[in-house]
């Protein structure tokens, strides 16, 4: 990240902060880096705008803390072609997002203190924070676990072998009882892959009709309900399960049941997820592709029956960009994912407010402080005194229309465009420096 600019007073806004529970008309200033003031309109303009070396009029617009995706493939080092970290951290900034947890199945995979360093170091041009998550085992193979303590002390905010599954019963145990010494999450990609061998959709109406090999739904649920059994057994209060984009309506009565009996289970909810079901895989849409797969309409009532009861801990988007080349195959042959930095916040609040009627203080909770809570990242998602100068401004009822060909990111995988978004994104500032202008 670039170099330190001067004060930034944003005024006129309707300031929405969860974590300090204010959604009310206030006034903010940025110094180096942080949040400095937030007082009522008016109150702080004549001393701090002399200062301010840029004021920003945020008259009808929402003024809230940078979004926080703790589930992106930024997919460098080695896959420059479909992604880099400049490139997909422009686009996470262009979605709103001042922080991003980058997953390790990178080319090597993220296993060492050295990726994980070369992940966040200035040359990688990110314009937003980016947040490593190494890999649980070595090469996420699965076998040996790797040195959680020197990649924590790298700057690695959780371990996973995501993309993958920790399969077997000894190495998860083993990885969440190492996690739980070191004080880092185990973010598990639920997926029996022993019962999803050649499956590239949802088992159900849609995969029968394409003459396609289904996942089924204990795939996910089953994996999920043995991590916790695995948690159970662990004696250290530190122990803690994420399951990542959480999918099934089975797998998230695990996570609830798990809670109730005191376990620390959190899960988040990619927004494709609660927006199509497994019907727009249509004639073998690749865009529509990606794993977990979509699901089927109880499912995704389930996901935004979570979301809104408080069950789900976390908005989180898989981005997962990959080339034309590689999506326009036979839709067996093609890789899973779709982009989503972009759409994120246009898709929360079109069906999660709009369609849902979420509040807007908890649509932003569930894209920005709930998932930095998830991942312990401190002074990020929110906009208290002190806290980092992560902020987006929108205007929550400016209509417009993505358009995946003017994506900053790489790749334009996407089956949302065209799709039209209330929400537009006005300015994002990461530590005091505005990266986006829409
Ligand atoms: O859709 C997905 N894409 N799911 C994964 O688990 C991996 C990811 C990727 O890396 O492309
Ligand atoms: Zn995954």
């Amino acid at each position: 990240m670039s170099t330190q600019s001067g004060p930034i007073l944003i005024r006129g806004g309707q300031l929405i902060d969860p974590a300090s529970r204010i959604e009310a008309p206030r006034d903010i200033l940025l110094r180096d880096g942080r949040v400095a003031a937030i007082e009522p309109p008016g109150k702080l303009n004549a001393q701090a705008r002399k200062e301010a070396a840029e004021v920003v009029d945020a008259t009808g617009l929402v003024v809230a803390p940078g979004l926080v995706d703790i589930h992106v493939h930024l997919r460098e080092p080695g896959q420059g072609y479909k992604e880099t970290i400049a490139s997909g951290t422009a686009a996470a900034a262009a979605g709103g997002f001042t922080s991003v947890c980058a997953m390790p199945n990178t080319i090597p995979v993220n296993d060492s203190p050295e990726t994980t360093r070369w992940m966040i170091a200035p040359e990688r041009g990110a314009v937003v924070r980016v947040f490593p998550i190494a890999a649980a085992t070595r090469g996420s193979m699965g076998e040996a676990l790797t040195e959680y303590g020197a990649l924590k002390a790298a700057g690695a905010v959780g371990v996973t072998d995501d993309g993958k599954p920790i399969l077997g019963d000894a190495i998860m145990h083993q990885t969440l009882a190492s996690a739980a010494r070191n004080g880092l999450p185990v973010i598990q990609h639920a997926e029996d892959t022993r019962m999803t061998g050649g499956c590239s959709m949802n088992a159900g109406p849609t995969a029968f009709r394409l003459g396609l090999r289904g996942m089924t739904v204990e795939a996910e649920s089953s994996l999920v309900e043995r991590d916790i059994k695995l948690l159970g057994e662990i004696k250290d209060s530190r122990a803690h399960l994420h399951v990542a984009h959480l999918s099934t309506a089975r797998a998230l009565e695990a996570v609830k049941k798990a809670r109730r009996n005191g376990l620390h289970v959190t899960c988040e909810v990619a927004p494709h997820h609660f927006t199509l079901t497994e019907e727009a895989v249509g004639d073998y849409n690749t865009h529509a592709k990606m794993n977990p797969p979509l699901r089927s309409q109880l499912d995704r009532e389930a996901m935004i029956a979570g979301l809104l009861d408080g069950s789900v801990d976390a908005i989180a988007t898989d981005h997962a960009p990959h080339a034309a080349h590689e999506k326009e195959q036979e839709f067996e042959r093609a890789p899973n994912g779709i982009t989503g930095l972009e759409t994120a916040l246009g898709l929360t609040l079109k069906l999660l407010h709009r369609q849902h009627g979420m509040t807007m203080s908890r649509v932003i909770s569930l894209l920005s402080v709930q998932p930095a809570q998830v991942l312990s990242l401190k002074g990020r998602g929110t906009l208290a005194f002190g806290a980092f100068a992560d902020v987006v401004l929108f205007d929550p009822r400016e209509e417009w229309t993505f358009v995946a060909r003017d994506s900053r990111s790489r790749s334009k995988n996407t089956p949302f465009d065209g799709w039209k978004f209330p929400g537009k994104i006005k300015m994002t500032i990461s530590e005091g420096r505005i990266v986006y202008r829409g």
